[in-house]
């Protein structure tokens, strides 16, 4: 993944890979990366020994325009041949397939998923209607007992509460994010399990910055990034 532009820094992508996931045992596991950008979990979960790795990504808002490309290019490259690239929505897709998997992650698409359903979010019912929607079909394509790992960034930000704007994630258009205190009684009304929530923090702290800085508080006065995790009960 070093070679290939997808970890620069090998000790802080472990760290990385631990806020997300924590001791996850890929091997043997089928995963659904849902809006996967240019693979990078796709490929971990891959080099973890999951059997079978699809991930979604249509090239649509928040992407880059050499996803797809790069994805291609990588997995002949390396004859990934259990990781597939499926280049459509997770709508079409949840609409068309009924396959299950072990892990569906979702790494900063979740607000993308339908920008406009979740820039009204708050104060249009039909939008969260849609998210409702989305996160019970997120919901249907986990095998029971199966993780949902949703990884993203608060709206709320002190930085932005003063008026200025975040020196440690500037780009990010706060306006599209949410706390996940919405997102968790979305998935929960829509049948998941909350297992886990976690404020990410540098990955160069690693855990010793995790002890200090896993709370609210750290997240709101940084770059406020959080992991949230859900099960899909047992009938
Ligand atoms: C900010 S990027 C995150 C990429 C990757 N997960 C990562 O962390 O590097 C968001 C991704 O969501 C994808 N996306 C947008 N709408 C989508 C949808 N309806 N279904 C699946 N993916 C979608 C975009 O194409 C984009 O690649």
């Amino acid at each position: 993944m070093r070679d290939e532009g997808l970890c620069r820094n090998p000790t802080n992508m472990r760290f990385h890979m631990w806020q997300l996931f924590e001791s996850y045992n890929f091997t043997g596991r089928t995963v659904l990366d849902i809006g996967g950008g240019r693979g990078q979990l796709s490929f971990f979960a891959a080099s973890q020994n999951a059997s079978y790795v699809k991930c979604l990504e249509p090239s649509l808002d928040g992407s880059n325009s050499d996803c797809q490309e790069f994805f291609r290019r990588i997995t002949a490259k390396y004859k990934l041949d259990r990781v597939h690239l499926c280049p459509i929505t997770f709508q079409d897709y949840s609409i068309s397939r009924s396959e299950q998997f072990d892990c569906v992650i979702s790494n900063a698409s979740i607000n993308h998923l339908d920008e406009d359903a979740c820039a009204n979010l708050l104060i249009d019912s039909s939008a969260r209607d849609r998210f409702r929607g989305i996160a019970a079909s997120m919901r249907d394509t986990l095998n029971p007992g199966g993780r949902l790992v949703i990884a993203d960034c608060f709206r709320r930000n002190l930085w932005s509460d003063l008026g200025f704007r975040n020196p440690i994630a500037a780009s990010i258009e706060r306006h599209l994010h949410h706390q996940p205190s919405i997102w968790i009684s979305i998935f929960k009304e829509s049948g998941l399990r909350l297992t886990g929530l976690r404020y990410s923090t540098f990955n160069s702290l690693g855990r010793a910055g995790s002890v200090l800085m896993n709370n609210w508080l750290s997240a709101y006065c940084l770059a406020g990034n959080f992991v949230m995790t859900f099960e899909r009960p047992h009938d």
